[in-house]
């Protein structure tokens, strides 16, 4: 593991496990990763034109939306959730999350470069996993959930790192579309982490904005008198413009 992203991840896994109501949101967002998953590999399964694949992408597909469910629970189990109870029933959050989008990641990546997405994605699951537990975070329930779906994910880098190898063999530049493919992907966190940080500032600034402002306008207005008001009686002028007209 880099030594960065170990330092990204211990610094991030004390935010998000810690802080009151953060452990449901990332809970929310393991759960819409998984099923972002899952679609990824059934679009794989009606995609592929390798049988032997075939049946692992289904069964992989079958293991990411247990997951899904299982991460689900986990927040339900926190009870009140907020946003993050919210997340999981909204199904546009896919689409928001850019999980899925016209194109599927198959159909984008071509069979190479797909599994060495999915061996680059799981590995780094596993690694995330894996410092989560080693920090002892967050409370023993949930300790519980990620190890039960730890064991599915090192399958799952053990199979895909199996297929990149052969790829490897016959002569595909699997070690460039590793590399790739994690320059993106630390970009992509990049720009999540950017659009967190532009939500809260604006919110502060909206916030300054409302009070110093707005708020003033308040000392100078006066509330109208309730009720039936008058009507204004028409000029003279006009109603005899307008009885010339008829
Ligand atoms: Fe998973
Ligand atoms: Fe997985």
């Amino acid at each position: 593991m880099g030594v960065f992203r170990r330092a990204w991840l211990t610094v991030a896994s004390e935010f998000s496990w810690r802080v009151p109501g953060r452990p449901q949101r990332l809970l929310a967002a393991f759960s819409l990763a998984e099923r972002g998953s899952m679609m990824d590999m059934l679009a794989a399964v009606e995609a592929t034109t390798r049988r032997d694949m075939r049946r692992k992408y289904f069964i992989h597909a079958l293991d990411e939306g247990r997951h899904a469910r299982i991460f689900a629970d986990r927040v339900r189990d926190f009870g009140q959730t907020g946003r993050a109870d919210a997340a999981l029933e909204d199904s546009g959050q896919l689409v928001e999350a850019g999980i899925v989008g016209g194109k599927t990641l198959f159909e984008r990546f071509g069979e190479a470069k797909f599994l060495a997405f999915v061996y680059v994605a799981e590995a780094d699951a596993v690694e995330q996993f894996n410092v989560y537990l080693e920090r002892g975070l967050p409370d023993p329930a949930t300790q519980a959930t990620l190890r039960t779906i730890l064991k599915d994910e090192v399958f799952h880098v053990a199979y895909s790192r199996a297929e990149v190898e052969k790829l490897r063999k016959e002569g595909h530049a699997v070690d460039k579309m590793c590399r790739d493919l994690r320059m993106a992907r630390v970009w992509e966190r990049y720009l999540r982490f950017s659009r967190d940080v532009g939500t809260f500032v604006s919110g502060i600034w909206l916030t300054i904005l409302y009070f110093v402002v707005l708020a003033p306008f308040r000392l100078f207005a006066r509330t109208e008198g309730g009720g039936w008001q008058p009507a204004s009686a028409p000029r003279a002028d006009r109603l005899a413009a307008a009885r010339a007209e008829g």
